[in-house]
């Protein structure tokens, strides 16, 4: 081999981290992907808050889902912070949104995660249209598992406040609901 050749195929570009990169991840992406991580901790801190407003009435089985929930979405979290440093990048973690700790109805409470829900899966797609765009075909394998888990969590979601909308407040029905969150 060459002396050219050899040198051409040590050349190696140096992400902000100062780690090796292959293929950088474009700007708007990478901006998208910061907005996502602030999305899932402020789902993070929102969950927990939940937790506690249910711990406070005694419905320890909404709570202690509420508690697995506000975990799982440190987890998502921390899989796009791996990812980040993964591809050579610094994580910019931006300010959080202080958790809303009052609600009027157990209803309100679940309509507002389900919502939430949904927003975590639009910006899912819109990284993941933004990575198509881009030819960015690693950020579409990376996104590919946590798409289909967050299809799971909306559908969760809907179904429990399907029982909550059926139970109509009522106190008997509600602690059969608490019941049947504390099992899962
Ligand atoms: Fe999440």
């Amino acid at each position: 081999m060459s002396k050219s050749a050899l040198n051409q195929k040590s050349k190696i570009h140096f992400g902000p981290s100062g780690r090796a990169v292959s293929h950088e991840i474009e700007n708007d992406l990478l901006d998208n992907i910061h907005q996502h991580l602030t999305m899932e901790r402020n789902a993070n801190v929102q969950y927990f808050s939940m937790s506690l407003w249910f711990q406070e009435r005694d419905l320890n089985g909404f709570s202690s889902f509420f508690l697995k929930e506000s975990k799982d979405e440190l987890e998502h979290a921390y899989k796009f912070t791996d990812y980040l440093i993964a591809r050579g990048q610094n994580v910019d973690l931006h300010e959080l949104a202080k958790p809303i700790q009052e609600w009027d109805s157990i209803q309100d409470l679940i309509a507002y995660s389900f919502n939430m829900e949904a927003d975590l899966t639009i910006s899912l797609q819109q990284l993941y249209a933004i990575s198509e765009r881009t030819s960015d075909i690693r950020t579409n394998v990376f996104l590919d598992p946590i798409v289909e888990s967050q299809i799971k969590s909306e559908d969760e979601f809907a179904h429990i406040l399907g029982k909550v909308r059926f139970s109509g407040e009522n106190p008997s029905a509600i602690l059969i609901v608490d019941e049947y969150l504390s099992r899962k």
